[in-house]
């Protein structure tokens, strides 16, 4: 039985595609409604991408909007290197019949939001440019979510620089925000996102098997980045932003702290999550108090061969 409401806000992207695939076959999870917005690749391709997405998985009646086209005040950077020129590693689906809905992003998540019994888990895959604008034009709203799932950060190094990772680095501003929305928080960050991957040798046979859903989901995992092999190494295989889906439904297999987590807005650290593993209370602590950080919960370890697991059998490719 669906009984886990959530809202969903991607930038798909490859692993946001394996996401949403995951979501959808999940049994527990109720996707009300799909939000879009730019990050791995550009707006409208997004938007074109998770709708042809929806349509290999035949999910043909969940509502889905095109959000923020750009980050609140930085531009908008591609992550073509990583996701291809059409945000899918190059893989071709199906042309989509379907358009997103009438109204936008923000809208469609206030309607569901307000308009639900039960407050609902808004699971953000991407930049948090959406979730910041939705927070700061209806804060009415905040009561109404349960809580935010977001794939971003990192307790450790980055990704997007040597300290930031991509989802909050294209945005800081949008997640400092929702940081600070007073809505209890989960961070799924690169500590966990980086290990959680499919053998390369069980995606390449399902890459060349009979089963459609199975031949692209093989592709997606078998994406290879552009930069260096030594980076195709670390990345393909991974299910990525699937795995904070996982953490949903199956959240015992992580290892979680509450720790105090603010962004950086200048400088070099621009976009890193500064998460303050201190058992103790330093001189800053003592002498200016915690000020702008939030307390989360933090996923700094997992049982990656359990969500491989999962994801494989949810999809009902496990071998
Ligand atoms: C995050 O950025 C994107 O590349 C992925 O889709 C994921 O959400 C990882 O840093
Ligand atoms: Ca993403």
């Amino acid at each position: 039985m669906r009984t886990l409401p959530v809202i969903l806000d991607v930038d798909t992207g490859v692993d946001d595609a394996l996401a949403l695939l995951f979501a959808v076959k999940h049994p527990a999870i109720d996707i009300r409604a799909i939000t879009c917005v730019a990050g791995n690749a550009p707006l409208g391709q997004v938007v074109d991408n998770t709708l042809r997405v929806l349509d290999a998985v035949d999910a043909p009646l969940i509502p889905v909007a095109a959000g923020a086209s750009r980050p609140l005040l930085a531009p908008a950077r591609s992550a073509s290197h990583v996701h291809g020129e059409n945000g899918l590693g190059g893989i071709e689906l199906p042309a989509t019949r379907r358009k997103p809905e009438g109204v936008g992003a923000v809208e469609l998540m206030r309607r569901t939001l307000m308009g639900s019994d039960e407050r609902i888990t808004l699971v953000a895959l991407a930049p948090q440019t959406n979730l910041a604008l939705l927070l700061r034009t209806y804060p009415e709203v905040t009561d109404r979510i349960e809580r935010i799932v977001f794939m971003g950060g990192s307790a450790g190094v980055g990704n997007a620089t040597a300290v930031a990772e991509f989802n909050v680095w294209h945005d800081p501003e949008a997640a400092s925000i929702v940081l600070s929305s007073g809505v209890p928080i989960f961070m799924y960050g690169l500590d966990v996102f980086t290990q959680v991957s499919v053998p390369q040798d069980a995606a390449a046979a399902l890459a060349a098997g009979n089963d459609p859903l199975g031949r692209v989901v093989g592709s997606l995992l078998g994406n290879r980045i552009a930069l260096s092999e030594d980076e195709s190494l670390v990345y393909t295989g991974l299910i990525g932003d699937a795995g904070a889906v996982c953490a949903l439904v199956e959240p015992d297999a992580l290892v979680v702290e509450k720790r105090p987590v603010r962004v950086e807005l200048s400088g070099y650290g621009r976009g890193q999550t500064i998460v303050d593993r201190r058992r103790y209370s330093g001189e800053d602590r003592l002498h200016g108090g915690i000020g702008d950080w939030t307390v989360i919960d933090i996923a700094l370890d997992v049982d990656a061969s359990r969500y491989a697991d999962l994801f494989l059998e949810t999809l009902d490719l496990a071998g």
